[in-house]
């Protein structure tokens, strides 16, 4: 998913011990790939479409905090970039409700699950896009989370998930180029705009950290997740895989990383840093972020906006079932 910052869903696998045939154990021994019609079982289908399902509610959602900036991008060439960027954010939306599909979920009753709060989307999107840095700080630190995220969900025991993965992968990894181009440039530019991406990369930096989900020892589903292959790495292993990446880029770029703590372990060979304070983090899931409110208001009025599209497409279908009907 986006990330693992959804807060501990209440049904998630509550019947985990349930219901695994030889058939699903097998594919899960020879690490192959579960597919739509393979038995499975209903804990597993459910775990995986509650995933799915908030993994693509964080990908529309997350068009809002940069579509804000397309107006407002600095040049041409910046507005055309940021727009096929949102862009494929809607898209990787679509791949992934078409995944959850694929399990017999539907699409408008997941919707309905966002909008009514019953289902998350990543917490990252809950904080505004303040400067154009942000936009750059956006694509480098929250796009370069998620593919640590993502890349490890191109194996994952579902084919549908899995195989949609590996596209939305290539395009973050896009996306992350861009970020960290925004902020080169910056960066680069006067003092007044290497102060600008600096404050970008001081606010988005720890809500990029806890994108991967509380720690180990307070992740009660990350078990039953592995042990599926769905989940291949635990949140702390992957957010120390992000440290260890990012820390090499900021030096690059010239910018620092607000954690006076970040400093390299020869012993462990990783970069130690500081303590995250998650009780920020669940605030945010509560719905107490700065921008939740806005995002939902949005997301629901785009929605009710959107219904005569809808009526027109099932119109139009009915038309070309009618006529093909007609025609047989
Ligand atoms: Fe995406
Ligand atoms: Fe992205």
């Amino acid at each position: 998913m986006y990330g693992n910052d959804f807060g501990t869903p209440e049904s998630q696998q509550q019947a985990a011990v349930t219901g695994e045939s030889e058939s699903f154990r097998a594919v899960l021994a020879d690490d192959a790939r579960v597919e739509p019609r393979d038995e499975m079982p209903e804990a597993y289908r459910k775990t995986l479409i509650r995933q799915i399902a908030q993994h693509a509610h964080s990908e529309i959602i997350g068009m809002q905090p940069e579509g804000n900036w397309i107006s407002r991008a600095p040049s041409l060439r910046r507005k055309a970039i940021l727009m096929a960027k949102v862009q494929d954010e809607a898209g990787h939306g679509l791949y992934l409700y078409a995944a959850a599909e694929t399990l017999g979920a539907d699409r408008a009753d997941l919707l309905d699950q966002l909008h009514s709060g019953r289902q998350k989307y990543s917490s990252i999107f809950n904080y505004p896009t303040l400067t154009w840095a942000d936009v750059g700080a956006i694509g480098w630190l929250v796009d370069g989370a998620a593919i640590v995220n993502q890349v490890p969900l191109c194996r994952c025991s579902y084919g549908p998930y899995a195989r949609a993965m590996v596209r939305v992968c290539k395009e973050e990894s896009f996306h992350q180029r861009q970020g960290f181009e925004i902020l080169h440039h910056l960066s680069q530019g006067t003092p007044a705009q290497k102060a600008m991406a600096q404050d970008a990369v001081n606010r988005y930096w720890w809500p990029s950290l806890m994108m991967f989900g509380p720690p180990d020892d307070d992740s009660p589903n990350s078990a039953q997740s592995m042990a599926w292959g769905i989940k291949r790495f635990s949140n702390d292993d992957l957010r120390q895989r992000f440290v260890d990446m990012t820390v090499l880029q900021a030096e690059i770029l010239g910018l620092t990383l607000p954690d006076p703590e970040i400093s390299w372990n020869e012993e462990r060979g990783h970069y130690d840093f500081g303590d995250i304070d998650f009780t920020e983090l669940f605030e945010v899931i509560k719905g107490h972020g700065p921008c939740n409110e806005q995002r939902m208001a949005h997301r629901v009025k785009a929605h009710e906006d959107g219904a005569w599209v809808r009526e027109a497409a099932m119109a139009h279908e009915a038309k070309r079932a009618a006529r093909a009907e007609g025609a047989a």
